[in-house]
């Protein structure tokens, strides 16, 4: 199974970016699954209906968020709809939305989607380990293509789930931070791990957001209007392979591209 993950897509520039690069991505790498975390698609913050249908009118087949899942109040009106909408799996019980997804694919292969949101300088919930023991021991045993967006802030926390799930999950990968990182790899039980997909928006900014206005909350520590800056747009995330019968991750490497 091919895969494309698509990091944080911020803003009008980031959905521009997947609309432009989408297609040559999906030619290049044969791809069979898009997954994207698009917690800031909607102007920077959280997501609406019609951005949400606009993605998956782009070809993202699920879409996975993380803290910002609640900033659009109108989520609440679609976030039960059965749409292939994730908000973090380990959030309390009775939350609404769901953390896990099954995607189906036309030939009968399915990739399992599991959301999870990290604990360590995040809003509190509930702790991610026990939530991703829980979830993979309720999965199909025949289904072994599992990819685990990991929303968190730590470095330290996200390479921890990687090493957690190694040879449970298929890929592990990790949003929130905006900002690739350079550690593509296969852990040595066969997950595919990036502790950070990257953003997919405007790289010409402080994490997608105008600096002028990161800059005055940053200095002054007064609540400030963010709004999504508009330079360098680029699509940041990472592509793997799977192995259908086992699920192990027989190829990674990480997408960087500039918008053109
Ligand atoms: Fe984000
Ligand atoms: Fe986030």
């Amino acid at each position: 199974m091919k895969i494309l993950f698509i990091g944080d897509i911020v803003g009008r520039p980031g959905r521009h970016a997947v609309a432009r690069l989408l297609p040559g991505l999906r030619e290049r790498y044969g791809l069979d699954v898009v997954v994207a975390n698009a917690e800031n698609a909607a102007g920077g913050f959280g997501l609406t209906r019609k951005v949400l249908d606009e993605l998956l009118g782009l070809g993202i087949d699920v879409v996975t968020t993380g803290n910002h899942i609640w900033d659009k109040k109108e989520a609440l009106a679609f976030v039960d709809g059965g749409l292939p909408l994730l908000r973090p799996a380990n959030y309390a019980p009775g939350v609404p939305g769901k953390g896990v997804h099954r995607h189906g694919l036309d030939d009968g292969r399915a990739l399992w989607v599991i959301n999870l949101q990290g604990k360590i300088l995040m809003p509190p919930v509930d702790c991610p380990f026990r939530a991703a023991d829980r979830i993979l021991s309720e999965l199909p045993p025949g289904e072994r293509c599992i990819l685990v967006d990991m929303h968190a802030e730590a470095t330290s926390e996200k390479r921890g789930m990687g090493y957690y799930l190694d040879g449970r999950a298929s890929l592990v990968v990790g949003t929130h931070t905006h900002v690739p990182t350079a550690d593509a790899e296969i852990l040595p039980k066969g997950t595919g791990y990036q502790t950070d997909a990257g953003m997919t928006g405007p790289y010409d900014s402080v994490i997608g957001m105008a600096p002028e206005d990161s800059l005055k909350r940053l200095i002054t520590g007064m609540p400030t209007i963010l709004n999504v800056a508009k330079g360098s747009p680029r699509l940041a995330g990472l592509y793997a392979e799977l192995d259908d019968a086992t699920g192990r991750c027989t190829d990674i490497e990480g997408v960087f591209l500039r918008e053109v």
